[in-house]
């Protein structure tokens, strides 16, 4: 591959490295992608647009959680792949290495990413409807078991972005920051299509940074790219 060995020597004098990540990377650890087509994306009838709504935590939190616990159950035993274990050589590798993910499954940091910034919160973590505490609830234990907000006893929900949020200001604003002053820039598994997330990408072009795809299937983000890897994570990201 040609493309391959040009994004081998772009690295060798790059100093600072950002990598966005989504459903695509996970997908070789058996997790199903959100827009891959099958019926993973549908749960009881309803589109995931639907049952991972800000509006449906309102109308049906019990359903939500009976939602995302089935997405818990799901992923309870995938285990990380080929390239999330590149990635934590990456972090060693480069002067700056900045790991942003669109997924909620936890599999970077299983597989031993230090610092990762999740855009779109963690499955396993759950979030106190009033005063916003953290909880981590144990990915092995399905469904989660419900309690209450230990400071002060309001509803807990997942943990993560739902249709109609916004995202985690402090987080998004670190990840734009390093996606502004990055060598490179990754776009890996990642259909392109939701934003602000992949608006990073396009920061970091005009900000001067190269773009990288690696994606099986050509995106929005392809033509834009400066190189374009085409294939699976497993197989390419260790490759590089
Ligand atoms: P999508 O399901 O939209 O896209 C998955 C992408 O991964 C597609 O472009 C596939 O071609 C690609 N892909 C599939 N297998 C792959 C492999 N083995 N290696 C590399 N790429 C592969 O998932 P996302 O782009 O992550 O938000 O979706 C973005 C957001 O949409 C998600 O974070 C989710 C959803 O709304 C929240 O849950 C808040
Ligand atoms: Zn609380």
């Amino acid at each position: 591959m040609e493309n391959l060995s040009q994004v081998k020597e772009l690295l060798k004098n790059s100093k600072r490295v950002c990598v966005l990540t989504g459903a695509g990377v996970s997908a070789e650890s058996g997790i199903p992608t959100f827009r891959g087509g099958g019926d993973s994306a549908v749960w009881k009838g309803m589109p995931f647009e639907k049952i991972s709504s800000a509006e449906m935590v309102e109308k049906d939190l019990d359903a939500v959680w009976e939602w995302f616990d089935h997405r818990r159950a799901l992923y309870k035993d995938c285990l990380p792949n080929a390239a999330h274990r590149a990635f934590t050589l990456w972090q060693e590798r480069f002067e700056e290495f900045t790991l942003i993910t669109q997924n909620v499954d936890g599999l970077h940091e299983r597989a031993g990413s230090r610092e990762i910034l999740e855009l779109h919160g963690n499955i396993n973590h759950a979030k106190c409807v009033d005063c916003s505490g953290i909880y981590r609830i144990d990915p092995q234990i399905v469904p989660h078991q419900p309690s209450e907000c230990s400071e002060c006893g309001s509803k807990l929900r997942p943990d993560v972005v739902l249709f109609g949020e916004m995202l985690p200001i402090e987080t998004f604003q670190k990840a734009e920051r390093r996606s502004k002053r990055c060598d490179v820039f990754f776009v890996v598994g990642t259909s392109a299509l939701v934003y602000p997330a992949i608006g990073l990408a396009d920061l970091a072009k005009y900000a001067g940074a190269k773009l990288v795809e690696v994606n099986p299937e050509e995106t929005p983000m392809t033509s834009f790219c400066d190189f374009s890897l085409c294939g699976n994570a497993g197989d390419i990201i260790p490759l590089i």
